[in-house]
């Protein structure tokens, strides 16, 4: 049996790169599976038929860590038929030995409920504006807008909301170096092993 890490957590809460060290350390694959919205909001044309015909190439342009592909990805995110059809794709993956890791925001509650190991990564909505404005070299305040309101409606959607599931680890990253929160979720993982 492969051995899944789901991760899940709002916009820049540090997931992503929690995720990418818990696959280099374990030796497991990732899966970023924003990306998967990002590149089907990025397309263009009808969401529903963009997220069924996606391929390598649409996953590799330059453009999807732009706060407006994240804000375009939050929107075909809310169409149950988007969310669809990217389902079979995700679970395959997940199935990847010796193990895998996905994060996003449904990964625990919808994709992998059976995971091994389930964390929710969080963090104060100041303490993200500023990692992601530095990040993209944007300005603080606008991050902060921006951010809550994908969080508002990436939580508020009808269709597999942002959430912890229900036995997720809480990992709140606020207050903690990146080397931190690393080692915590090692840990947690470690336990579950
Ligand atoms: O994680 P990232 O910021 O790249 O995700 C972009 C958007 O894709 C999120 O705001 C969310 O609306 C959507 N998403 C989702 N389910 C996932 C991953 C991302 O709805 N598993």
């Amino acid at each position: 049996m492969p051995f899944i890490i789901a991760i899940d957590g709002p916009a820049a809460s540090g997931k992503g790169t929690i995720a990418r060290a818990l696959a280099a350390h374990f030796g497991f694959h990732h899966l970023d599976t924003g990306l998967l919205y990002r590149a089907t909001g990025a397309k263009g044309g009808d969401p529903v038929l963009a997220a069924q015909t996606l391929d390598a190439g649409d996953l590799a342009r330059s453009d999807l860590r732009s706060a407006q592909a994240g804000q375009a990805a939050s929107r075909v995110a809310t169409i149950p038929e988007v969310r669809a059809a990217l389902v079979d794709f995700q679970r395959r993956f997940a199935t990847r030995e010796p193990g895998a890791v996905l994060d996003g925001r449904d990964i625990g509650t919808v994709i992998c409920p059976d995971a091994a190991i389930k964390l929710y990564v969080t963090a104060s909505d100041q303490v993200r504006a500023a990692r992601r404005a530095a990040e993209l070299g944007a300005d603080p305040a606008q991050m902060l807008a921006e951010l809550q309101e994908r969080d508002r409606r990436d939580s508020e959607r009808a269709t597999a909301p942002l959430k912890p599931a229900d036995d997720a680890v809480v990992l709140d990253t606020s207050d903690l170096t990146i080397a931190e929160a690393i080692a915590r979720a090692i840990a947690q993982v470690d336990r579950a092993r």
